[in-house]
C-alpha cells in the first residue's frame, strides 16, 4: 500500500498535494516525495514521514497548479532517499509515482538495462516508468498511447500518476488493482487513494476501475480503457467524513483489517505461488535453499501472535520437510544460552520488523555463525535488514495494535516456504503438493466467504460479553490457533482467556470449567476430529458453554455445542488461516460490547521495540 494525491487546476498544488499525503499516512509513511510542473518538473522527495520533507523544502520553489504526491510503503528496494517517490525516467521529462507491485519487472528491467537504461533506484517503479518512456521514444507515439502499450505488457498490481515535462496541467493515471479516485471540481481535479485528500473541495467523485486510463486536466476529465475506448466516467456524491475514509468506511482499524484479508493473502501469494504451473517463486528461500535442504534443525524465534506464527510453522515443516523444528520466545533465547550449531537455520518472525526482543536474538544468533531467514511485513526493517535472507509477507501497514493481516500473510508465507523446500527436498508426494498448491491459492476467496458471515460472531460476543475467563482449545494444526484466539482476546477486549491442547483439559485445567466458563473450540474437519468431540463432550459433561469453530457440513457438534461458526472445508494445514479469521472477528466483536478502543487497547503498543 502507499498514498497516492495528484492535483491540477486553479490552486496551488502543493499544499492540497502534502495535507492530502498527510491523511494518506496510514497506507505507508517510510518515504514521501511530490513532483511539481511548473516550466518543467520540480521534484522533491525523501526518506521518512511527510511532516520531514515538508519541513526540508520550506523555501523551495513550490510554485504550480498541478503536482502528484506519494507516500510510500516499500516492496522493492529499502525505504531511502533515491527509492522515495516520485521517480523520474530517464530523459528527466517524466515522474512518475506508483502504488502496487509490478510483477515482472525484473524482466522489463534486463531488457531495459540491455538498451543501455540506466537505474538510480531499486524500485520496481523506476523499471515501469522508463519501460514506458522508452516505448513512447521508439514508438514515437504519445505518452497516453505508450503507458496504454507497457500497461499491456505488466504484471502485477499500479496505481500510476505520470506527469508530463512536454504535457502542462496534465495528470496521466492508471489503475490495476490498487486504489484511485478522482474528484471533480469546477476547473480543477483531484487524485488520491482514498477520497480524504479531496474531501473539502468536493464530494463528486470517480473510481476509477481496473484497466481503466485517465486524463485528467484542469477543466477536462478522458476515462478510456486500455484498448483506447472511451468509457463515460461514472460520478458518485461522496458521503464519508475524513475519520471515516481513512479506515475504508470501517468502523476501526482492526475491523478494516480484517477485511482486507483476502486481498493481503493475495498480494502474498502474488507472484510467488502458480498453482497450474505447480511453481512456487520466493527468491529469499531460493537463494539460501541448499542452507535449508542440509539443515539439521530450524529455530524459529518471534513473540506474541507472531510466535503463533512460528508454532503452526513447526508443524507444517516437521510434517512436510521432514526438518526438525524448534520454535523460542525471543525474549527467552537471547538470554538463556542456547546451543547454535553449524548447520542451524534461524527464522525470524516479525510484523514490524523492530521487535527488540527478536531483533537481539537473531543478533546473537548470527554471531554465532547462524543463517538468518527473515519473515517481516515492513520492507527495510532492522530485522529484514540483518538478516540474510527474507520474505516479505506484502499485507501492507498494520494499524490496528492487534496483529491480524499481518498474520494470515505469515501463514501464507512459511506455508509457501514449507511446500517450497519439501518439493526441493523430496519429501512431498507431486500429488499432495499440487493440492497444497491449490488449497493455497483458495484461500483469499475462502476467507472473503467466512467474512460474509462476520455478522454471527457479532451474536456470540454479545452472548458471552460478560465472561470473566475463557478457554480456547485446540489439537494439530489448530493448537497454535487457539493460542491465537486467546490472546486476540485477552488484548482486544482484557478478558483473561487462556488457550490450551484440547487433550491438556484433562491435566488440570478442566477443574476451571463451569456454566459460566465459555470455551472456544476449534474443531474444523481433521484428522483430529474425532477426538476434539470428545473433548466438547468433556467440557458440556460440566456444565461449560462451548462455542465451537467447525466445517461447513459438520453435523455432529452442532448437536453439542451452544454455538458453532463455520467455515469452508480445507486441507488441516490450511485451515488454520480460515479458523483465525472467526477469532479475530470474536475478539473484535467482544471488545466493541465492552467498550474497549480496539485500535489502541490498553498497555499496549504497535511495535515492542523495548525489552
Ligand atoms: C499481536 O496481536 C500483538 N500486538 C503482539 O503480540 C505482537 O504480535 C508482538 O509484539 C510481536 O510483534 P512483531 O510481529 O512486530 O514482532
Ligand atoms: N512497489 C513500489 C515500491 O516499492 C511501490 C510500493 C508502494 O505501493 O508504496 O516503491
Amino acid at each position: 500500500m502507499c498514498g497516492i494525491v495528484g492535483y491540477t487546476g486553479t490552486k496551488e498544488a502543493y499544499p492540497i498535494v502534502i495535507t492530502g499525503l498527510k491523511r494518506l499516512e496510514y497506507r505507508g509513511y517510510d518515504s514521501t516525495g511530490v513532483a511539481l510542473l511548473n516550466n518543467g518538473l520540480k521534484v522533491y522527495k525523501k526518506k521518512g514521514r511527510v511532516s520531514d520533507l515538508e519541513e526540508a523544502i520550506i523555501g523551495m520553489d513550490l510554485h504550480a497548479h498541478t503536482g502528484i504526491g506519494h507516500t510510500r510503503w516499500a516492496t522493492h528496494g529499502e525505504p531511502s532517499d533515491v527509492n522515495a517517490h516520485p521517480h523520474t525516467s530517464a530523459s528527466g521529462k517524466l515522474a512518475m509515482i506508483h502504488n502496487g507491485i509490478i510483477e515482472n519487472y525484473t524482466q522489463l528491467k534486463k531488457e531495459l538495462t540491455n538498451k543501455g537504461y540506466v537505474f538510480t533506484s531499486e524500485t520496481d517503479t523506476e523499471v515501469l516508468l522508463n519501460f514506458i518512456e522508452d516505448i513512447k521514444e521508439n514508438n514515437q507515439c504519445d505518452l497516453e498511447e505508450a503507458v496504454r502499450v507497457a500497461l499491456k505488457r505488466v504484471t502485477g498490481a499500479y496505481v500510476i500518476l505520470l506527469l508530463d515535462s512536454e504535457n502542462p496541467d496534465t495528470i496521466i493515471a492508471a489503475r490495476k488493482g490498487s486504489p484511485l479516485v478522482i474528484g471533480v471540481g469546477k476547473g480543477e481535479h483531484f487524485l488520491g487513494s482514498d477520497a480524504s485528500p479531496m474531501l473539502e473541495y468536493t464530494k463528486e467523485v470517480v473510481y476509477v476501475n481496473d484497466y481503466e486510463l485517465a486524463i485528467v486536466r484542469p477543466d477536462e476529465l478522458i476515462l478510456k480503457n486500455l484498448g483506447n475506448e472511451k468509457i463515460t466516467p461514472f460520478v458518485t456524491r461522496l458521503d464519508m467524513e475524513l475519520a471515516a475514509i481513512e479506515k475504508g468506511g470501517y468502523d476501526h482499524f482492526m475491523l478494516k483489517e480484517i477485511f482486507e484479508q483476502p486481498s493481503t493473502i493475495h498480494d502474498c501469494l502474488r507472484g510467488r505461488l502458480d498453482a497450474a504451473a505447480g511453481t512456487i517463486t520466493m527468491k529469499g528461500i531460493q537463494d539460501n535453499i541448499q542452507h535449508f535442504i542440509n539443515a539439521n534443525r530450524i529455530i524459529i524465534v518471534a513473540c506474541g501472535t507472531s510466535w503463533h506464527a512460528a508454532l503452526l510453522a513447526e508443524y507444517i515443516i516437521e510434517e512436510l520437510c521432514r526438518i526438525p523444528v524448534e520454535v523460542e520466545y525471543a525474549s527467552e533465547f537471547r538470554y538463556r544460552n542456547p546451543i547454535i550449531n553449524k548447520g542451524d537455520i534461524i527464522i525470524a518472525i516479525s510484523q514490524s520488523g523492530e521487535t527488540a526482543d527478536t531483533l537481539v536474538a537473531i543478533e546473537r544468533a548470527k554471531e554465532n555463525g547462524a543463517i538468518i531467514f527473515g519473515i517481516v511485513n515492513v520492507v527495510g526493517s532492522s530485522i529484514a535488514r540483518i538478516s540474510n535472507g527474507g520474505a516479505y509477507t506484502h499485507a501492507g501497514p498494520e494499524i490496528g495494535v492487534a496483529s491480524t493481516k499481518a498474520f494470515t500473510g505469515q501463514l501464507a508465507v512459511l506455508t509457501m516456504m514449507a511446500l517450497k523446500i519439501a518439493k526441493e527436498k523430496g519429501t512431498i508426494s507431486d500429488e499432495r503438493y499440487t493440492d497444497l498448491l491449490f488449497e493455497l491459492e483458495a484461500v483469499p476467496e475462502k476467507v472473503d466467504a467466512i467474512l460474509k458471515t462476520a455478522e454471527q460472531l457479532k451474536t456470540i460476543a454479545l452472548k458471552y460479553k460478560g465472561a470473566a475467563d475463557a478457554l480456547y482449545l485446540g489439537r494439530g494444526y489448530n493448537f497454535p490457533i487457539a493460542l491465537e484466539g486467546a490472546l486476540k482476546l485477552k488484548e482486544i477486549s482484557y478478558i483473561h482467556a487462556e488457550g490450551y491442547p484440547a487433550a491438556e483439559m484433562k491435566h488440570g485445567p478442566i477443574a476451571l470449567v463451569d456454566e459460566n466458563l465459555p470455551v472456544v473450540f476449534i474443531a474444523t474437519k481433521d484428522s483430529y476430529h474425532e477426538k476434539i468431540v470428545s473433548n466438547i463432550q468433556e467440557i458440556k459433561a460440566r456444565k461449560g458453554k462451548v462455542i465451537a469453530i467447525i466445517t461447513e457440513g459438520d453435523d455432529l457438534i452442532p448437536g453439542m455445542a451452544d454455538d458453532v461458526f463455520y467455515v469452508p472445508p480445507a486441507d488441516e494445514i490450511i485451515a488454520p488461516m480460515l479458523s483465525t479469521i472467526p477469532m479475530q472477528l470474536l475478539s473484535y466483536y467482544m471488545g466493541i460490547a465492552r467498550g474497549v478502543d480496539v485500535d489502541k487497547p490498553r498497555n499496549l503498543a504497535k511495535s515492542v521495540t523495548v525489552e
